[in-house]
């Protein structure tokens, strides 16, 4: 039976900003994490106003399970959390203790996963080292789920609209916010990148 979620969005936001995340990340892999306030905002529209998390729920490229352990607060029944990097998988599998939830923790290339799940939830690379990486993700998410949440940069939005639409998929939420990104490459001057993303519900 479906848990019910009685958390606020705010003291999921909390929750989620004690995980730990990669102090080295990986360029390559576009290694940033969500932020713990658009988190929260995903996993509110998804699992609180669409009631999208209740069933079986995958994250694509979980890095350190900020999403995938949300997902289980929100209330699904099974979260499973994908990544290619075992270093992640790890540093996920301790932040999954911490926050005294169960993960299935996976680490595979996002193009092996198998399975049939009620939700995708992801924070995808943008595909900014890896051209087109972010539609990969998406086009996975799609044969994996009927639903799918996903972010990605507002500035790549009429070239996924495309995407979605040609695979016959239809975005029926979207909302846009900031995320901050904290200092981990070298090519960021600032203490914090800002980057504005679009947050999409994606449906069949
Ligand atoms: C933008 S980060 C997001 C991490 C996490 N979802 C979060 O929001 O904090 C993208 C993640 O995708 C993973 N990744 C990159 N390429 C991948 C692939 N081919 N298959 C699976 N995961 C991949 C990276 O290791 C990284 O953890």
């Amino acid at each position: 039976m479906a848990k019910e979620q009685t958390v606020s969005k705010r003291q999921l936001e909390i929750q989620l900003g004690k995980l730990k995340i990669l102090e080295t990340p990986k360029l390559g892999l576009e290694q940033y994490p969500v932020s713990s306030e658009v988190a929260a905002e995903l996993l509110y529209m998804a699992g609180f106003e669409h009631r999208d998390l209740h069933g079986e729920t995958i994250d694509l490229g979980t890095g350190t399970g900020r999403l995938a352990i949300g997902a289980v607060i929100m209330g699904s029944m099974k979260v499973v959390g994908v990544d290619i990097d075992e270093r992640s998988i790890a540093l996920a599998r301790e932040n999954a203790i911490a926050a005294g939830v169960q993960v299935e923790w996976v680490v595979s290339d996002v193009d092996e996963v198998v399975g049939k799940y009620d939700t995708v939830i992801m924070n995808p690379p943008y595909g900014t080292r890896s051209p087109h990486l972010d539609v990969r993700f998406l086009k996975r998410a799609f044969e994996l789920a009927p639903i799918s949440y996903s972010i990605h940069k507002s500035s790549t939005r009429d070239y996924l609209r495309g995407v979605i639409a040609k695979k016959n998929r239809k975005v029926d939420d979207v909302r846009t916010m900031s995320l901050n990104i904290p200092h981990l490459f070298p090519f960021h001057h600032k203490k914090w990148e800002n980057v504005k993303v679009d947050l999409y519900r994606i449906v069949s």
